[in-house]
């Protein structure tokens, strides 16, 4: 899958003719004026990053690693779509909205200095879900920004030296690029099961996606807007205030084992039982918060109440939540039915999803 990955980002795919594509911001671009060369625009694809078990706090110091090991499953069904061009300043659009340029300043610094280029570039970036409402946004969003910045710097137009273009980021350096902006977003490039280690850099693909062909999983979606907290802010407000980081953070890393074994295994209900310590853990450590966070709805309980009494009729429905009142279950193909049944009877919107496969990109030619 690795091999896949680097294909996909370091040798686009396929280029489209010009006048086929249409770049919603090439009217104001430099290539927009006659007879300037075609002006090239990276398109990247990627699925969010559900975590099974939870990354939550960063080591110290400005690199945004983090204090524990996650491990996640690609989520197929919701899609983060991000065009880049080159421009004259560093710009990102999400959903229609400019963001916070300080935001994404580390992320652009260190894509040219990976990717060996000057250039600035102007992103834009379509979500088929509620942005940053706890379904992972910035997970597939940064992702996709890292896949479609290298692909756009690959590209003769990028300026890179020719042999600089030639040997693609390799799948851990793209990763380290996408943690800078969201450490999930070192999971989100890999498609299947993944872990980033506690300190780590970068993320590993520990199975792909057809692993687990019986996995489902059903993100219902209780609040559409975005959240008040943003997780950045939530995750050092539990380091510095909670006394329950500590052990939050030591009894993440002594989970891991179990849950990986569980997964290779397939096993749903120790993965299962894996993932409630995760969550209710780490939300133990932010509730402990001086002020206390709390992402919960009365429809969050509601569904978690649901999922408890599914398992106590032997239906395998495992639920995980994150910095957002939304809450995914998983379960296994054949019982999906009934899991549903009972979870829409509760009146929220659910999302059905198959594990996802690696962002993808590809170049364009306007
Ligand atoms: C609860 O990756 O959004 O979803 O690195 O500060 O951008 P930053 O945080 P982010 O946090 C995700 C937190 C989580 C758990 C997880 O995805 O592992």
């Amino acid at each position: 899958m690795s091999r896949e990955l680097r294909r996909r980002g370091a040798a686009p795919s396929r280029e489209r003719e010009a006048g086929e594509a249409v770049d919603p911001g090439a009217a104001d671009s430099p290539a927009a004026v006659p007879g300037a060369p075609p002006l090239p625009v990276a398109v990247c694809t990627a699925s969010p990053s559900l975590a099974l078990l939870k990354y939550w706090g960063k080591r110290g110091g400005r690199k945004n690693l983090p204090a524990t090991p996650s491990l996640a499953v690609s989520l197929e069904a919701l899609k983060t779509t991000t065009r880049v061009r080159i421009a004259d300043r560093d710009e990102v659009i999400v959903d229609g909205k400019p963001q916070d340029p300080e935001r994404y300043a580390p992320f652009f610094a260190e894509a040219r200095r990976l990717l060996g280029v000057e250039i600035r570039f102007h992103a834009e970036s379509v979500n088929t879900f509620p942005a940053a409402a706890g379904l992972a946004s910035s997970s597939s969003g940064f992702a996709a920004l890292a896949l479609a910045c290298a692909t756009l710097a690959a590209s003769p137009a990028g300026g890179a030296p020719a042999r600089r273009r030639a040997a693609a980021p390799s799948p851990a350096r793209l990763s380290a690029l996408a943690r800078l902006g969201s450490a999930s977003a070192a999971r989100a490039l890999f498609g299947g099961f993944v872990l980033l280690p506690a300190g780590g850099r970068f993320a590993r693909q520990l199975a792909p996606a057809d692993h687990w062909p019986e996995l489902r999983i059903l993100v219902a979606v209780v609040a559409e807007e975005a959240k008040e907290l943003s997780s950045r802010v939530a995750m050092e407000r539990t380091k510095t205030t909670s006394p329950y980081y500590r052990p939050w953070v030591r009894s993440a890393a002594a989970e891991l084992p179990e849950a990986v074994e569980a997964l290779m295994r397939r096993d749903l209900e120790r993965l299962g039982g894996a993932m409630r310590r995760s969550y209710f853990r780490m939300f133990a450590s932010m509730l402990a918060c001086d002020p206390p966070i709390l992402y919960w709805a009365p429809e969050s309980l509601a569904l978690i109440r649901a999922c408890e009494r599914l398992r106590a009729e032997g239906i395998g429905a495992w639920e995980t939540m994150d910095a957002g009142p939304q809450v995914k279950v998983l379960c296994l193909a054949h019982e999906l039915p009934r899991v549903r049944q009972r979870l829409e009877a509760l009146g929220v919107r659910l999302i059905e999803s198959r594990v996802g496969g690696p962002a993808e990109a590809h170049l364009e030619v306007s």
